[in-house]
């Protein structure tokens, strides 16, 4: 047993998507018990879906700064987690903090983190769009928090790719892989029933969708909510499935729009179980979700992305996520061609793991010793998509 003394390392987080991206990570590091201690930070920037993951994954913070509030603003929320993570962080001192993605969290956090003076690492580094606002705030959280960071978990080589572009230092990129490809392996099985499946008809496909980003609320959404009502009246053999998220602005227009409508499922958001293997049983996914979107290929699912653009390219060069945007019409004729022309489903459902192969929580505690000078240096994950 080596006398160094353990590495503090400090995981922050807040979301539903930040809290099923790091549990395989918090794991992993608990594990490195000799190497690790670990501390974990939740804002609760989302409280019952922050919850529900932690409960599935028997997750319990040391800290929970309680932030959440109905209709919270940015500016709400990045205030609150900054004076109140400055208190933890200088109690704690610790070696290393970590956050995840593009959320209001993931760049408060690393504010804070960087006026401390403590070391920043960044999980799910270097996605870009280069759009400042689109998707907003999130591609400006992104490429803020990788501004003040040490050492980058870029889960591709196209991400990697964007930081060395940025100028960022090559040693301190790793080529990871996603860590959600991790968590897929913790809560697919093949045994796996719900009570939705007894509601579900047996014969017919269904397709499911998710919806909440800010630039969608409003007409956006509203055209997509129509193309999901036209297109489920036309087949039948088709239901929709449809988990709403909390956001009041997008419960009240599926509330508005499709709740009572035959074929269409108005659910409650899913806990990550649940949602991983009804996705895996569904026959497509639409979604403007990113983790979604990086699921998805490993299932094998094709995915219609209400986006405009995205930060995951990789599934569209290798054509299992095809951007449709809002528009109406756009995504009608979509939606008909998966699911009446059987060629192109079958070319967008093939599985592969583009986004990561399930050892991303390993490969970033390797690259966190190295960094510190007490491993050698991961290798990269290679999915064999290229970075161009
Ligand atoms: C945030 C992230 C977004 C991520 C999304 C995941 C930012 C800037 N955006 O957006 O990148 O895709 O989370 O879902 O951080 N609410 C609840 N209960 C919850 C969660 C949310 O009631 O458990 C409601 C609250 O009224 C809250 C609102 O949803 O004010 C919006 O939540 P917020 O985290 O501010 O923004 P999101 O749109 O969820
Ligand atoms: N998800 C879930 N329950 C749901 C909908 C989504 O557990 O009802 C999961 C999904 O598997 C993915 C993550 O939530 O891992 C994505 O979160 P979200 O779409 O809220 O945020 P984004 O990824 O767009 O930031």
């Amino acid at each position: 047993m080596s006398s160094e003394k353990r590495l503090k390392v400090m995981v922050v987080f807040g979301t539903r998507p930040e809290a099923i991206k790091m549990a395989p990570l918090i794991f992993q590091l608990k594990k490195e018990k000799h190497l690790f201690e670990t501390k974990v930070v939740v804002t609760s920037q989302h409280r019952e879906l922050l919850d529900q993951v932690c409960q599935v994954f028997g997750i319990v913070p040391d800290y929970d700064l309680d932030v959440m509030s109905e209709r919270q603003s940015l500016v709400d929320v990045t205030t609150v987690i900054l004076e109140k993570l400055d208190a933890v962080l200088k109690k704690e001192q610790p070696d290393m903090v970590l956050v995840h993605g593009d959320t209001a969290t993931a760049f408060a956090a690393s504010l804070a983190t960087f006026y401390n003076h403590i070391k920043l690492g960044h999980v799910e580094a270097g996605l870009r769009t280069w759009d400042k606002l689109s998707p907003f705030p999130e591609e400006m959280n992104r490429q803020l928090t990788d501004a003040m960071c040490d050492v980058y978990f870029a889960p591709t080589a196209k991400s990697r790719a964007n930081l060395l572009q940025e100028g960022r230092s090559q040693d301190a990129i790793f080529v990871t892989g996603n860590t959600v490809i991790d968590t897929l392996s913790l809560t697919i099985s093949d045994s796996y029933h719900h009570e939705l499946f007894d509601r579900l008809d047996a014969n017919k496909r269904f397709i499911l969708l998710t919806m909440h980003r800010r630039e969608s609320h409003g007409d956006a959404m509203k055209e997509v909510f129509e193309a999901i009502y036209e297109v489920s009246a036309e087949y039948e053999d088709l239901e929709i499935v449809f988990p709403v998220h909390p956001n009041p602005n997008v419960q009240a227009l599926a509330k508005q729009m499709l709740d009572g409508v035959e074929h269409i499922h108005l659910i409650s958001p899913l806990d990550v179980v649940d949602f991983h293997n009804i996705a895996r049983r569904s026959y497509f996914i639409m979604t403007d979700s990113g983790g979604v979107q990086e699921e998805a290929p490993s299932l094998g699912k094709p995915v219609l992305v209400l986006r405009k653009e995205t930060e995951r390219p990789e599934g569209v060069q290798a054509g299992t996520l095809r951007l449709v945007g809002t528009d109406k019409e756009t995504i009608k004729s979509a939606m008909r061609e998966l699911l009446g022309d059987r060629e192109c489903y079958n070319r967008m459902a093939r599985a592969q793991n583009l986004y990561g192969d399930g050892c991303a929580s390993e490969r970033i505690t390797q690259a966190l010793a190295y960094h510190f000078g007490r491993a050698e240096r991961p290798l990269d994950f290679a999915s064999g998509v290229s970075d161009e």
